[in-house]
């Protein structure tokens, strides 16, 4: 599956409910009265067929916060059975808050999750808290790291977005948590995402500050990328010492070009970019009858009006009709 810009759509990303236990400051107005939508799995799985049958390699299942989901192991089952059009079983990865993580890793794993990315945002408790809005997460989140690692859910991603202001004094201290747990910590750029009016060019923590920062204490060796379509920069430690930084910076130095991506929202709406200000329908048709056939054909005519790019930061640029909660991200 091409899209009209040449690039080959290998990657779906689907939020499977917009529900979420955290209130985060950077996403989240914290108010009440949002409206929720989410398709029976069964729903979800008979679109991800489709696209499988299309070309797609790699689905990752998001939110929301996706562990809301009791059916979640049995819909990671359920994809891991289905087939690419090389044959192959689909990788299945999960972006949580990591909140009910320790019960569930073992049963994601069992259910063959191939990967989990754990949405952290400080290494202090109080920090981590104030983000949040939740008492108590910053200990759920750390219990729910160890238990994926316990599980062999490895290596264990972390994502990290940097506000200024908020806290961006802690990339020092993540880039030892890295180190101490062994785990991949990529820090995101602040996309104009959020349910408030947060965002300013000035709250974004650059790349190039980054890592400039963290060098100061630890030499980094930049890694290649391992995989195509990369939107990480990849960072390993001079010492030799475990742990990996990451960073992502869709704002700074954006990667479009290589945008491999395509967005199921979680109310069944194809969208092709996270700055999309069109989203197509694709649960509707379904439940009017269309058959996979028809379905096939409308997502093929999607992926061709893929944007070429974002323009975060640019005159007259609009922020997108949904936020990250219920686009998924
Ligand atoms: N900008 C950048 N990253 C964001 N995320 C959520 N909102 C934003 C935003 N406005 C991150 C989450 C999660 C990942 C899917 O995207 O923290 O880890």
């Amino acid at each position: 599956m091409r899209d009209s810009h040449g690039r080959l759509i290998t990657d779906l990303r689907v939020s499977i409910t917009d529900r979420c236990n955290y209130k985060c400051v950077y996403c989240r107005t914290g108010q009440h009265g949002a409206q929720y939508a989410e398709l029976s799995a069964a729903d979800y799985l008979r679109s991800i067929q489709i696209f499988l049958s299309l070309g797609i390699e790699k689905v990752r299942l998001t939110g929301g916060e996706p562990l809301l989901r009791r059916d979640l192991p049995q819909m990671v089952a359920s994809i891991r059975a289905m087939r690419t059009r090389s044959g192959a079983s689909p990788e299945v990865a999960v972006t949580t808050n990591g909140h009910l993580l320790e019960g569930l890793a073992e049963p994601l794993k069992k259910a063959g999750l191939s990967r989990v990315t754990i949405s952290m945002d400080a290494v202090d408790p109080a920090t981590f808290e104030r983000i949040t809005r939740i008492p108590g997460s910053f200990e759920n989140v750390v219990r729910g790291i160890e238990a994926a690692q316990h599980a062999g859910l490895d290596p264990v991603k972390i994502n990290c977005v940097l506000l200024r202001g908020f806290n961006d004094e802690q990339v020092e201290a993540f880039a030892d948590f890295a180190r101490a747990r062994s785990v991949v910590v990529r820090f995101i750029e602040f996309m104009p995402l959020e349910e408030d009016r947060l965002w300013t060019p000035q709250m974004v923590v650059p790349l190039t500050e980054i890592v400039e920062r963290i060098g100061r204490v630890h030499r980094l060796v930049p890694l290649s990328a391992t995989v195509a379509g990369e939107t990480a920069r990849r960072y390993g430690f001079a010492d030799g010492a475990s742990g990996e930084i990451g960073i992502i910076a869709p704002v700074t130095q954006a990667f479009c070009g290589a945008c491999s991506r395509v967005r199921l929202t979680s109310d069944g709406k194809i969208r092709t970019c996270l700055f999309s200000h069109r989203e197509h329908d694709l649960a509707e048709m379904a439940r009017k009858g269309a058959s996979d056939d028809e379905l096939r054909a409308f997502i093929l005519g999607v992926i061709q009006t893929k944007e070429a790019r974002h323009h975060i930061g640019e005159p007259g640029f609009l922020k997108p009709s949904r936020s990250m909660v219920h686009i998924g991200g």
